[in-house]
């Protein structure tokens, strides 16, 4: 199994750039289960979920082609095209849901265009039990008939779903994506009220809309979908990354040093943006993306966890490893998911001070942290690991690292890129 090994101590300098959100290839690749034409999806970044997406995806019957590598309009991303023609298969084995929660996805476009789907039900994960309720709810209402059985979603309408009034009693990215795929193809109008409004799921309405959907409140937390017969082709580039921009900002800061981060848009990140001015961490737009730079080191500042336009969680794991050397203390407070500390032991074997209180942690910074062989339990906090080690004295060796590649490409190769002293090693 990889080991990422890192000596850290050494300011990151220079430039990296920013691929493309995994968070919205997920979706943008489900949609295309929604149309008989191709859909051609460029800068999707090259990492192991998008691989096993394509694989469950060829599974329905998709064609997938890859078109294009590296440069492609200024891109380090991938181009593929996707061509449903005809669904074969209406089901998502477990095999391949167990590895990837959201292969539940494919669950709205399948019943949409079919009027059938089977979707293995993802089980918990290491971040919290993660239920799919919502996205079966919501379904109801547009009309399908859902049964659990065997571990399996069966979902079933018969003809078109139906438009319908969906209230999302708490705010939730997938079920959001996953009514905004089906409703397109209803009939009638759709309205999602407490609709979540992260930038991925813009990024999708706005490819459902170049496939011919009709789609209002782009952006805002009601989206009113006029359901169509049926949507066609469409070429559609991915949204840059705002979780690998707020890392590689992170670890920018966390390593004293200066960094230009290529294709960052300040505008998907503003309160990740704020929060790290307000530590001390100095951020300005240049022509290609961010810079980011922190000669002073940081200070400590407190930070919830909310769905956009509030701190994403997919940055919290990240942000304790930045408090964890900052003068002051911070409280960082965990409101989407009930089990996202698992960093935080790891963290303290390399010296942080951090004590955790139901959903918060306080974060005493620390002067220094020292390397240590540490383990990885999911993406985000393997993240804030390798954050830690660029910063500490000596080596530090995070094990488990296929957590990492689901979600961040060739994120050693990168830091090295910048400055780091960082290798991938087979133990
Ligand atoms: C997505 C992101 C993930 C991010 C999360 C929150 C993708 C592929 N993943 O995950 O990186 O951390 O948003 O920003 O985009 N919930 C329910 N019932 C449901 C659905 C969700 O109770 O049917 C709860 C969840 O347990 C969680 C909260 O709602 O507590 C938010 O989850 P949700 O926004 O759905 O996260 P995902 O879409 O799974």
């Amino acid at each position: 199994m990889d080991q990422i090994r890192i000596r850290g101590g050494r300011p990151l300098t220079g430039t990296v750039r920013i691929g493309g959100a995994k968070n919205a290839a997920l979706p943008l690749m489900a949609a295309c289960l929604l149309t008989d034409e191709t859909l051609t999806l460029s800068n999707l970044p090259h990492l192991v979920d998008i691989t096993t997406m394509a694989n469950l995806l060829a599974g329905h019957g998709a064609e997938i082609r890859m078109q294009g590598e590296a440069g492609d309009g200024g891109h380090t991303g991938r181009t593929l095209s996707l061509h449903a023609g005809k669904i074969t298969d209406t089901t998502a084995p477990y095999d391949l849901v167990r590895r990837m929660r959201a292969s539940v996805l494919v669950l709205g476009p399948l019943v949409a265009r079919t009027g059938h789907a089977r979707v293995s039900l993802p089980g918990g994960c290491a971040i919290g039990t993660r239920p799919v309720d919502l996205h079966l709810k919501g379904l109801q209402q547009l009309g399908a008939e859902i049964e659990l059985a065997e571990g399996y979603i069966e979902a079933r309408a018969k003809g078109r779903l139906r438009g319908g009034h969906v209230l999302f009693p708490t705010v939730s990215v997938g079920a959001t994506e996953n009514l905004l795929m089906a409703a397109a193809l209803a009939e009638g109008e759709t309205v999602l009220a407490n609709a979540a409004r992260e930038p991925e799921i813009a990024d999708l309405a706005r490819c459902l809309i170049a496939m011919g959907a009709e789609i209002a409140g782009v952006g805002t937390d009601t989206l009113t979908v006029r359901g169509v017969e049926r949507l066609h082709g469409a070429r559609h580039e991915v949204v840059p990354d705002r979780i690998e921009a707020g890392t590689f900002a992170m670890a920018a800061a966390i390593t004293r040093g200066d960094l230009e981060l290529l294709g960052a848009r300040a505008g998907l990140m503003e309160s990740v943006v704020d929060k790290l001015c307000e530590a001390g961490v100095e951020i300005s737009p240049t022509e290609r993306g961010l810079r980011v730079a922190c000669p002073g080191g940081v200070r400590g500042v407190d930070v919830m966890t909310e769905p956009f336009p509030g701190f994403p969680t997919d940055l919290q794991a990240q942000m304790t490893a930045l408090m964890s050397v900052a003068s002051g203390a911070a409280m960082i407070t965990e409101t989407i998911f009930e089990n996202r500390f698992m960093h935080i032991p790891e963290l303290a074997r390399m010296g942080a001070n951090v004590t955790v209180h139901n959903a918060s942690s306080l974060v005493r910074g620390v002067g220094g942290l020292k390397g240590a062989p540490v383990m990885a339990t999911d993406l985000r906090a393997s993240a804030s690991l390798v954050l830690a080690g660029l910063a500490a004295e000596g080596e530090t060796v995070v094990s488990r690292v296929y957590h990492i590649d689901r979600g961040y490409e060739r994120i050693e190769e990168k830091l090295a890129g910048c400055g780091a002293d960082i290798e991938r090693v087979t133990a």
